[in-house]
């Protein structure tokens, strides 16, 4: 068993130091195996422009809060998925790290970027990947990647027994949808999303909050109401996640025909 949970909290716009604080606070006394936090959980999300969002990430490799974060992996003998806004010399992305005892085991740069992300950011370049915490599988996407069933199913075939997704949500279908993503692909599914909103010169942005936890067919663990604090813990058996038998005669993964499916590895 696997004792898996999310952080949903509000962050505040810009504030990397109360955000972080915020974070450890929370997590300070938890017992877990994994932890997720939201999208963007320490700059906030609703940057003016590329210039605000580069000056605000930072590189994973050098960055104190990355650091403090780890050293609070050590203390609590945890693994964190968060959100980051990550500086890599002239390219900011806006990514997930999986972050352990050991220090930084990943980062994985978001794929496909949401409406003005597109101006902020820099798209995803590392490929999709599963790395082994515990005996389990953890894939990693962000948010947005939710609209992408290509990403749960590459996952999948990697062997992802559970998809860590941090999330900063503003439309209503993702939660929903996750339902769907898990039971196509017969995993486990532990989406964090933030509540509150990001109040700036050029608008408002509110986030709709509702994290929750899927398992293999689709059964909502647990889904957090829509504007408050929730942390919230879980123990699972990642082993559910590898009966991938959906009938005596029917595997979610071995009965697909690549072979009808060559449009979906073009780009158009
Ligand atoms: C989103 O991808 N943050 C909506």
């Amino acid at each position: 068993m696997l004792r898996v949970g999310y952080y949903q909290f509000k962050p505040q716009f810009g504030d990397v130091a109360k955000n972080i604080q915020t974070v450890i606070k929370a997590l300070r006394t938890v017992t877990a195996d994994i932890i997720v936090l939201p999208e963007l959980p320490f700059t906030g999300y609703y940057f003016a422009n590329r210039a605000e969002a580069t000056a605000l990430a930072e590189d994973p490799a050098t960055s104190p809060q990355v650091q403090s974060l780890i050293d609070l992996c050590k203390d609590r003998d945890f693994y964190l998925v968060t959100g980051f806004a990550e500086k890599k010399a002239d390219k900011v992305f806006n990514s997930a790290l999986l972050l352990g005892p050991e220090g930084l085991v990943h980062t994985y740069r978001k794929l496909h970027l949401f409406n003005e992300e597109k101006l902020w950011f820099d798209a995803g370049d590392i490929p999709l990947a599963v790395h082994n915490v515990r005996g389990a599988q953890i894939g990693m996407m962000i948010c947005f990647d939710w609209v992408f069933p290509e990403v749960t199913r590459t996952l999948a075939l990697l062997g992802a027994d559970i998809v860590c997704h941090p999330a900063n949500l503003v439309l209503s279908y993702c939660q929903q949808t996750m339902l769907s993503r898990c039971i196509e692909n017969g995993i486990f599914a532990i989406t964090c999303n933030r509540f509150g909103m990001d109040k700036r010169p050029q608008g408002e942005l509110k986030f709709t909050g509702k994290s929750q936890i899927v398992a293999p067919k689709g059964v909502l663990l647990h889904r957090s109401r829509s504007q408050a604090h929730d942390l919230f813990q879980i123990d699972i058996d990642p082993a559910q996640a590898r009966d991938k038998q959906l009938t005596a005669h029917n595997s979610l993964l071995a009965d697909r025909r690549p072979e009808f499916y060559a449009p979906l590895c073009k780009s158009l």
